[in-house]
């Protein structure tokens, strides 16, 4: 079942804010979601609503793998809010640094996450902003990556950077990786500077840009920081109908994928 990478190398471009917002909109629409963080911020471990540090995180997983033991990523899934997710520790970063001599090391989250990828019917791996080893191991474990994008500063320098990097991976370790789309969020049709960025992108990158666009909307953050998801704070705000919205379009596109 498809697993798909939120993933820019921009912070604070709404990846985790997607990530969260998108696995409760599908899970809504009668689907199993499971939610990924792997990124050391451990924002979207929050965004569930978990603030303390938590054991075991992923990071013990990478570890266990890393050192030839068995791993069992279905032990440390966390049930929150009806969401399922498996939580990330500040520790993480450490896994950047601890990882580089290890065997096979881009494979390692994509070998932990095959016994999961038959239980879900979708899996959203939260990366961090920036193209390192937690993130080329999101990719090669995914079929598809989505890039939430800001719609307040022109992207294109880093999202063609981004995809210099897809490919890579793409080429040398996982073929069947392919691009979903971008989305842009804290958008406002009001504001020229917006617009500009989305017609950039779509020149660029046409049909690649969704026709949902997020629009900025303060209950998002607030949700955010009370740690639970849009449609449990602020069932008809602005962005739980954008997110619903986004849900639809995305199954869409991966049937036509
Ligand atoms: N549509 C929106 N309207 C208003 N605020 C938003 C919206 N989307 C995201 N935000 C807020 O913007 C901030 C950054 O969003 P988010 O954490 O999702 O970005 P990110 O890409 O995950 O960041 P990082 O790269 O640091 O992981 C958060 O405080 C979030 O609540
Ligand atoms: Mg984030």
């Amino acid at each position: 079942m498809p697993t798909i990478s939120l993933a820019i190398q921009k912070g604070g471009s709404g990846k985790t804010t997607t990530a969260v917002n998108l696995a409760a909109a599908l899970q809504q629409m009668g689907h199993r979601v499971l939610l990924i963080d792997l990124d050391p911020q451990a924002n979207l471990t929050q965004a569930m609503g978990i603030l303390e540090e938590v054991e075991p995180s992923i990071y013990h997983e990478f570890q266990k793998v890393a050192n030839g033991k068995p791993s069992d990523l279905s032990a440390i899934i966390l049930q929150q809010n009806g969401l399922e997710l498996i939580p990330a520790s500040l520790e993480l970063a450490g896994a950047e640094l601890e990882l580089v001599s290890t065997y096979g090391r881009e494979q390692l989250l994509s070998r932990m996450l095959k016994p999961l990828k038959k239980e879900y019917e979708y899996i959203l791996i939260d990366c961090p902003p920036a193209i390192g080893m937690l993130t080329v191991n999101s990719l090669v474990a995914s079929d598809f990556v989505l890039m939430p994008l800001q719609a307040e500063f022109l992207p294109l320098k880093g999202v063609m950077s981004f995809l210099r990097h897809f490919e890579k991976v793409r080429t040398t370790l996982n073929k069947k990786l392919k691009v979903l789309g971008f989305v842009l969020t804290r958008y406002d049709n009001r504001k020229t500077m917006n617009r500009s960025v989305l017609e950039q992108l779509i020149g660029a990158y046409g049909d690649k840009v969704f026709q949902t666009r997020i629009r900025t909307n303060i209950a998002l953050a607030q949700a955010q920081e009370k740690g639970v998801d849009i449609f449990s704070f602020a069932p008809s705000s602005n962005g739980a109908q954008d997110y619903m919205e986004l849900a639809r379009e995305l199954l869409e596109k991966i049937s036509g994928n």
